[in-house]
């Protein structure tokens, strides 16, 4: 890791998820006068050298400006397929979910930053908890757990490439990447996540989706 001078950073977008809980793959539903997974790819374009797709085995999907590599069954596996894509120079890894389109470039920078200027290995997006939390087994409350240590964490997620290699390398399995590198050992900050970059998940979170994007292009 260089600490002077220009640092170099590419971001691994996933988008091999088959999308069961939305009942389609959602990467490529219209959102404004794009996709959902341009979206991602452009606003991760702005502060990344290079960006990497991974897409689904068998789809023929193209997304301009970005190398397309086959995803696993898992988003883990998913991400080493990425990781593969990614030249072995890069200083700061960023992985993004496609089925977050609304992440702005402010947030992206500000990940970026927390890695660079930090010393952290890791820097993860996260919003304080609005919801009391409570621990259930089937619909039976065992527990409240106290919010105000706990946050709710987003995508885009940055790494120091070397970290996030390594992690990765023992075959590790996580619903972050940010839980793989600190099963690894290695630390990860918070940077101020953002209410509207939610991950579209359900047929509601699109036309949620819509909504804003009609309201950032009404600004325009
Ligand atoms: O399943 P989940 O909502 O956690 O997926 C988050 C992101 O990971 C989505 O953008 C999805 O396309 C991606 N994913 C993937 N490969 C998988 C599973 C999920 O790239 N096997």
């Amino acid at each position: 890791m260089r600490h002077h001078g220009v640092v170099s950073v590419w971001t691994i977008v996933v988008a091999a998820g088959s999308g069961e809980r939305f009942g389609a793959p959602k990467q490529l539903l219209p959102l404004g006068d794009a996709r959902v997974v341009d979206h991602a790819v452009g606003v991760a374009a702005t502060v990344s050298e290079g960006v990497v797709v991974v897409v689904p085995p068998d789809s023929s999907w193209t997304v301009d400006g970005a190398v397309i590599v086959t995803g696993g069954t898992t988003r883990s596996d998913s991400v080493r397929a990425g990781l593969e894509a990614v030249p072995g120079a890069v200083d700061i890894v960023l992985v993004h979910d496609a089925a977050r389109p609304l992440a702005t470039a402010a947030l992206f920078e500000r990940v970026v930053a927390a890695v660079r200027d930090d010393g952290a290995d890791g820097a993860v997006p996260g919003l304080a908890m609005s919801d009391t939390v409570k621990r259930v087994e089937r619909d039976v409350v065992v527990e409240t757990v106290p919010r105000e240590a706990l946050v709710s964490v987003q995508t885009p997620q940055g790494f120091r490439t070397s970290v996030l290699r390594a992690a990765y390398a023992r075959g590790a399995e996580g619903t972050d990447d940010a839980s793989v590198v600190e099963a690894f050992g290695g630390t990860v900050v918070v940077v101020a996540g953002e209410r509207d970059n939610f991950k579209i998940t359900e047929p509601g979170d699109l036309e949620r989706a819509k909504a804003v994007v009609a309201t950032r292009e009404g600004v325009r």
